[in-house]
């Protein structure tokens, strides 16, 4: 097991900068999620951190030794990619002795690991089929296998379960999970999924154009984003961003810090009922009411600015669409933000 660093890691292709300057500190054991849009450089980053890239600038540390000249295999991580990688020809069980035997080890060491890795993944029936006689979530199962043999220092994911289907996504992510807490391996696990980031994380790290946006537990991340490209991205339906020129009545009375010219507000943080705490509300008209089992999305536009607001309500409530409603925050629940900067305004 290690700590990885990254310190001021920079990496361009030609003239294009991917990553501008990454500081990031593991923990040994740790489970860290890098998230972002496509494209903001998650997978340059990982494949740095594996070799399978060179680094522009910066240092990476692995278990305090910097790595960035040495070789892939002298790194002692071990990668498990989207698309699995296995080897068609192979078994599972020759899949995942390759690479031990690969490097000479012992027989009855392969003959250990293999059946202890098959044992956790469950896959023991499995070891003597080929990877076109499993199912997706099988094969990701051997392609994990393959890095557990390996009893690395580290753990890379760059999107492991992004072929698989929604219900099994959610499956292995708490497998993963799981595996991740009893294996203990400090792990950096790549991506696009918020919901993933969020139920997977020890730490989020949200990254946008080559850079760190923020990095926090997802509770930090989702009850305070520092920016608003934070406060956009992490949460579903995204946070409501309403301009402050848009408010109506007292806003002096709102208590919003100076420079706040924009507040985020979570649909879930809207009431159609005036709560007893002190509240803003904003006049809006009904414009669709999306049901999605247990509670419905509401869609309104602001009679101030023609916006678009969506709130979360509980249950199917029974709303024409078109009506004049009234829509409720309370004042404590506001995220305040400056444009120019990006920046929440409450940080001190
Ligand atoms: N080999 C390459 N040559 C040139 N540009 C590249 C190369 N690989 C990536 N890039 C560029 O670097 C940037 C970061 O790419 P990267 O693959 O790291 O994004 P990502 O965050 O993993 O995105 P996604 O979620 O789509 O996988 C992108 O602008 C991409 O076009
Ligand atoms: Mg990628």
């Amino acid at each position: 097991m290690a700590t990885i660093s990254l310190i001021d890691l920079k990496k361009n292709y030609g003239d294009v900068p991917a990553v501008k300057g990454v500081n990031l500190s593991v923990a040994d054991g740790e489970l860290i999620v890098l998230v972002g849009p496509s494209g903001c450089g998650k997978s340059t980053l990982l494949r740095m951190v594996a070799g399978l890239e060179s680094v522009t600038s910066g240092v990476i540390e692995i278990g305090g030794r910097n790595v960035v000249k040495a070789e892939p295999a002298e790194r002692d991580i071990a990668m498990v990619f989207q698309n699995y990688a296995l080897y068609p020809h192979m078994s599972v069980r020759g899949n995942l002795e390759y690479g031990l035997k690969n490097r000479g080890t012992p027989r009855e060491e392969i003959d250990r690991r293999v059946k202890e890795a098959a044992d956790i993944l469950e896959i023991g029936p499995l070891l003597e089929r080929k990877p076109r006689q499993l199912s997706g979530g099988q094969r990701q199962r051997v392609a994990m296998g393959r890095a557990i043999v390996r009893e690395p220092a580290a753990f890379l994911f760059d999107e492991p379960l992004s072929n698989l289907d929604a219900k099994l996504r959610v499956q292995m992510r708490v497998e993963i999970r799981k595996l991740q807490r009893r294996l203990k391996t400090t792990s950096l696990y790549v991506t696009h999924d918020q919901l993933e980031a969020m139920t997977l994380a020890d730490r989020l790290v949200v990254m946008n154009n080559g850079l760190v946006e923020q990095i926090g537990t997802p509770t930090e991340v989702y009850d305070r984003p520092a920016t608003l490209f934070v406060a956009g991205f992490i949460g579903s339906p995204p946070m409501n961003l309403v301009p402050v020129s848009s408010l109506s009545g007292d806003v002096a009375g709102f208590g919003l810090p100076a420079g706040t010219d924009i507040v985020g507000i979570r649909p879930d943080g809207c009431f159609l009922e005036k709560p007893s705490e002190p509240s803003l509300t904003l006049d809006a008209n009904v414009e669709l009411l999306e049901p999605i089992g247990g509670e419905s999305h509401l869609h309104v536009r602001l009679k101030s600015s023609g916006q678009s607001i969506v709130l979360s309500v509980p249950g199917r409530p029974e709303i024409a669409e078109t009506t004049s409603v009234q829509v409720f925050a309370r004042l404590t629940d506001l995220h305040p933000f400056n444009t120019q900067t990006g920046r929440r305004t409450d940080i001190v």
